[in-house]
């Protein structure tokens, strides 16, 4: 897990997948595997992504009863994948579930997955915590309790907005993991992404990952698009 870049495969097939990863010839990325391509392509994608040298991140966003989740992340676990989540809102049993049952199933002299709980999406924003979810507090305020509520069930880290990194970095340090999404280059869209930064000011955060999709996997010449998010993260705009 030694790359700052995640790269979204937000794809619904092998064949998307295939297609897009040839363009980088034989670079082992760091990619994030979602609902999306997970729940048609089932456990074999992630193998075949391994098998072709590629650190994973599954982001499946468990969010149910504390049995079912360890029980979920038990079976998650035998996949070797390095990085797994759940929504924080789902509680502090819930999230002290899921790292037993990540426990349980990981198989001997294999490393544990990390497991990292997101705060609040990067898609809502203080209207909707507001009016919507009902949470009487500022983004900041919510995103640090939930974060706070994660550090001491034992969880790796957080997903959160770039923007909330320096708060949780003074709050919890630099072992607590920060993965951010919400990541565009100053020329994009934002798409459905409310809280969003380019690459370099979400280094300058003190981000430890960001997560990229559609900047890349929607870009005209996804590879050029790599190198530049590599270029900008070194010290670009
Ligand atoms: O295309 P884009 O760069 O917006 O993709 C962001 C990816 O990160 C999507 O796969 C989305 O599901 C995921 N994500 C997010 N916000 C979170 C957690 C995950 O956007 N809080």
């Amino acid at each position: 897990m030694d790359k700052p870049f995640i790269v979204a495969l937000d794809f619904s097939s092998k064949e998307e997948v295939w297609s897009f990863l040839q363009l980088f010839s034989d670079t082992s990325l760091f990619l994030k595997v979602g609902m999306e391509l997970y729940f048609q392509e089932g456990p074999t994608i992630i193998d075949e992504l391994k098998q072709r040298g590629h650190h994973i991140f599954l982001d499946l966003k468990l969010h149910d009863i504390p049995h079912t989740v360890k029980r979920a992340m038990k079976g998650l676990a035998k996949l070797g994948v390095d990085l797994v989540n759940v929504h924080a809102s789902g509680g502090c049993a819930m999230m002290r579930a899921a790292v037993e049952g990540l426990e349980e199933g990981t198989p001997p002299g294999m490393k544990r997955p990390r497991c990292i709980a997101v705060t609040q999406l990067t898609s809502t924003n203080e209207r909707m915590l507001h009016d919507e979810l009902l949470i009487d507090r500022t983004m900041n305020e919510t995103v640090l309790h939930y974060a706070k509520l994660a550090y001491d069930n034992g969880l790796d880290g957080v997903v959160c907005s770039a923007k909330e990194v320096p708060l949780l970095r003074a709050t919890f340090g630099s072992s607590f993991i920060t993965v951010t999404p919400g990541i565009r280059f100053a020329d994009d869209q934002a798409d459905d992404q409310v809280r969003i930064v380019t690459p370099n000011q979400a280094k300058q955060r003190g981000t430890n990952y960001i997560v990229i999709g559609r900047s890349i996997t929607k870009a005209h010449d996804p590879y050029a698009a790599y190198e530049r998010l590599k270029q900008e993260w070194d010290g670009g705009q």
